[in-house]
C-alpha cells in the first residue's frame, strides 16, 4: 500500500537572535534564496519580530510559513510574560512546542507540553513537537524508552483524528547535538525516527497515521551534512537553529531538501495541487 505523501519540511528557529528591525529583511533574504518547489519552508523568529516576518514574507514569499518558537498552555490570566494561542492569531501558523531548551530552561514537563499542544490543536497552529534524548541517556542506550515516554507525555488525551487534521510535524532533536556541532549521524537519527512512528503508534494512532507524520531531524544541521540525514528515507526535513540565521546556508539546505522533495514525488504534487486551486 503507498501511504499520504509526506511533507519535505525546513522550518528555521532563530531562537533569541535578531530584533523587529532586522528580522524582515533577513526572513525576505532567506525566502528569497530558498524558492525551491516541493519543499514546505517555515521560519520561527523570537514572538517580537512574528510581525515583521509576517510582513516581509507577505510581500515576496507567501509561501513562507511563519511559526512561534513556543506558547503557554493557559488561554489567559496572570502570566506575566507569556504569550498564548489566541495571541498569534494573524502572526503564526505554526508553532515549536517541547524545545529541549525550554523543558531545560523553562522545567516544561510533558504534562506542560501536553497541555500546549492542546493549544496549539484549537487555535489551528500546526505543532512542531520536540523530542530527544540527553547525552547519558545515549550512551546508556536509553534513547528510544526517553523518546518514547516523552511522546505519550505529550499525546496522552489528543485524539489521533485531531492529531491527524492539524498536521503535527515531530522533530527528534538529540540534546547533545544542539548548537554543539556535533550532529547525529543520518543512520542513528533514521533509528529514532523509525522508533519515533512505532510510539506514534504505541498512543494509538494508526500505522497510516504514522507512516504520513512528518519527522525532521534537529541538531547542528548544516549545508554540508543535510545530505546525510536526507538520504534516509524515513527522514523528512530538518529544524534548523545556528544556520538558519546563514542565508547562504540556508539555500544550501533547502536546496538539498528540494532534491529530496523532487525524488519522493513531492514537486509533481504541489504543481498539481496549485493546478487544481486555479
Ligand atoms: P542547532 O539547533 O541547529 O543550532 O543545533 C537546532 C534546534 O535547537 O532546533
Amino acid at each position: 500500500m503507498i501511504g499520504r505523501m509526506r511533507d519535505v519540511i525546513v522550518a528555521a528557529n532563530w531562537k533569541m537572535h535578531t530584533t523587529p528591525a532586522d528580522a524582515g529583511d533577513l526572513a525576505r533574504t532567506i525566502g528569497a534564496r530558498t524558492r525551491v518547489p516541493g519543499v514546505v519552508r517555515v521560519i520561527c523568529p523570537p514572538f517580537v519580530c512574528l510581525a515583521a516576518v509576517r510582513d516581509a514574507l507577505a510581500e515576496d514569499d507567501p509561501g513562507v510559513g511563519v511559526g512561534a518558537q513556543n506558547v503557554h498552555h493557559e488561554l489567559q490570566g496572570a502570566y506575566t510574560g507569556e504569550v498564548s494561542a489566541p495571541m498569534l492569531a494573524g502572526l503564526a501558523t505554526w508553532v515549536i512546542v517541547g524545545h529541549s531548551e525550554r523543558r531545560r530552561d523553562a522545567g516544561e514537563t510533558d504534562e506542560i507540553i501536553a497541555r500546549k499542544l492542546t493549544r496549539a490543536f484549537d487555535a489551528g497552529l500546526r505543532p512542531i513537537l520536540c523530542v530527544g534524548e540527553q547525552l547519558a541517556e545515549r550512551e546508556a542506550g536509553d534513547q528510544e524508552d526517553v523518546v518514547d515516554r516523552q511522546l505519550r507525555g505529550a499525546l496522552a488525551g489528543h485524539p489521533s483524528d485531531v492529531v491527524r487534521s492539524t498536521g503535527l510535524v515531530i522533530a527528534y532533536e538529540p540534546v547533545w547535538a544542539i548548537g554543539t556541532g556535533r550532529n547525529a549521524s543520518g543512520r542513528d537519527a533514521a533509528a529514532m525516527t523509525d522508533a519515533i512512528r512505532a510510539s506514534l503508534e504505541g498512543v494509538g494512532h494508526s500505522q497510516a497515521d504514522a507512516d504520513a507524520t512528518p519527522v525532521l531531524y534537529g541538531g547542528s544541521v548544516t549545508s554540508a551534512n543535510i545530505g546525510e540525514f536526507l538520504a534516509e528515507p524515513s527522514i523528512d526535513g530538518a529544524l534548523v537553529g545556528g544556520a538558519s540565521l546563514k542565508p547562504d546556508e540556508m539555500a544550501g539546505i533547502v536546496a538539498r531538501a528540494g532534491v529530496t522533495a523532487a525524488a519522493r514525488g513531492m514537486v509533481e504534487r504541489s504543481a498539481a495541487e496549485r493546478g487544481a486551486g486555479e
